[in-house]
């Protein structure tokens, strides 16, 4: 399989040091050969059709800020769209940074990536918060197939639980803690006793929020991830505009040490039952959605099966792309039984 990727920042990186180590696994186990045919990132690109070396790239991003700089293959003209449009590849893997105003550059990624009957695996949340419904359906119409199993849960497998386990039964309610920042955040009020704003500057030190960390504490992220397991996992047709959403930054030491004296604690809850909201809600600390620190956590309601939880590391960049590997090895299944349908 010949892939395109857009982006090289920690989980473009990691996806390609994935590639590298597993090369001879995914040949013997899977009888998946993927050729990186073309990497972006902000300097440009670097393209080679028989597939890039990627022991060469990646030290050289690392050093010099930018593939486009390569010996092999350098081309610090060509732009994202140029690339996607005019370099022959089977998948395109879309991992520039989330943007939830117009869900670019990567949604006109994605869009000509479909156009040019490219199949489509991305982490990016902004692009399907947005359009979602239109994606799924675009995607369809070019008679390609669009992953991203990144997107909730990180490594976590949270969509395939619920879109594969549970093949055949019928998901009534979600309900989960989606955002690891917030859950680090609330956690260190509630254990050390400090404050949002002191609990906030310890998430920045360790790398958690951003120094923007409104897609976080502000409940956007969550949300975000709400929207896409009600479209791919319930068939909802939503978008971010149907959420309720309410952040953290008004959770005080006094609010958690009084959910404290009932055997709670407040955690930032996303939920899909009739409508979908992002909200900081008093559980029990027996609830088992109930976890520490940066984890995520999501209770699946089915129809026949009843109440499944899966726990997780909700964020990093190996966690995050090894999803990538996961939706290429699923495309590059789902091609297979085609043929032989
Ligand atoms: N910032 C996110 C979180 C990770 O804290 O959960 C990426 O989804």
């Amino acid at each position: 399989m010949r892939i395109i990727l857009i982006g090289c920042g920690v989980v473009g990186q990691s996806f390609a040091q994935i590639l590298v180590r597993r090369e001879a696994e995914l040949v013997k186990n899977y009888g998946f050969h993927p050729r990186v045919v073309a990497i972006v990132d902000r300097g440009g690109a670097a393209v080679n059709p028989k597939g890039l070396d990627l022991e060469k790239v990646l030290p050289l991003k690392a050093e010099k800020g930018t593939v486009a700089l390569s010996s092999e293959g350098g081309r610090p003209d060509m732009s994202a769209l140029d690339v996607i449009e005019s370099v022959e590849a089977e998948a395109m893997v879309e991992v520039t940074p989330t943007n939830i105003k117009d869900g670019e550059p990567a949604l006109s990624h994605i869009k000509t990536a479909f156009k040019s009957g490219k199949h489509v695996v991305t982490t990016n949340k902004g692009p399907l918060a947005l359009a979602l419904p239109a994606l799924t359906e675009l995607a369809d119409y070019n008679k390609v197939y669009l992953r991203f199993s990144g997107t909730v849960g990180a490594g976590t497998p949270v969509l395939e639980l619920a879109k594969k386990c549970l093949l055949g039964d019928r998901i009534l309610s979600i309900r989960g803690i989606l955002n690891g920042t917030t859950n680090y955040i609330l956690t260190e009020m509630d254990e050390k006793h400090i404050t949002f704003q002191q609990a906030l500057k310890n998430a920045q030190k360790l790398g958690y929020a951003e120094a923007d960390p409104s897609m976080d504490v502000d409940g956007l992220d969550a949300a975000c991830k709400l929207v896409i397991m009600a479209n791919w996992i319930m068939d909802k047709k939503v978008t971010l505009r149907n959420v309720k959403i309410q952040g953290i930054r008004n959770i005080t030491l006094q609010a958690l040490e009084e959910a404290a004296k009932k055997g709670c604690t407040v955690k930032l809850i996303g939920s899909i039952n009739d409508d979908l909201k992002v909200v900081p809600t008093e559980i029990s600390r027996h609830d088992p959605i109930c976890v520490g620190g940066v984890l995520n956590a999501v209770t699946f309601f089915s129809e026949f099966a009843g109440e499944e939880t899966v726990i997780g590391r909700g964020a990093g960049g190996l966690e995050t792309a090894s999803t990538i590997l996961r939706d290429l090895l699923d495309i590059k299944q789902n091609l297979a039984t085609k043929l032989v349908a």
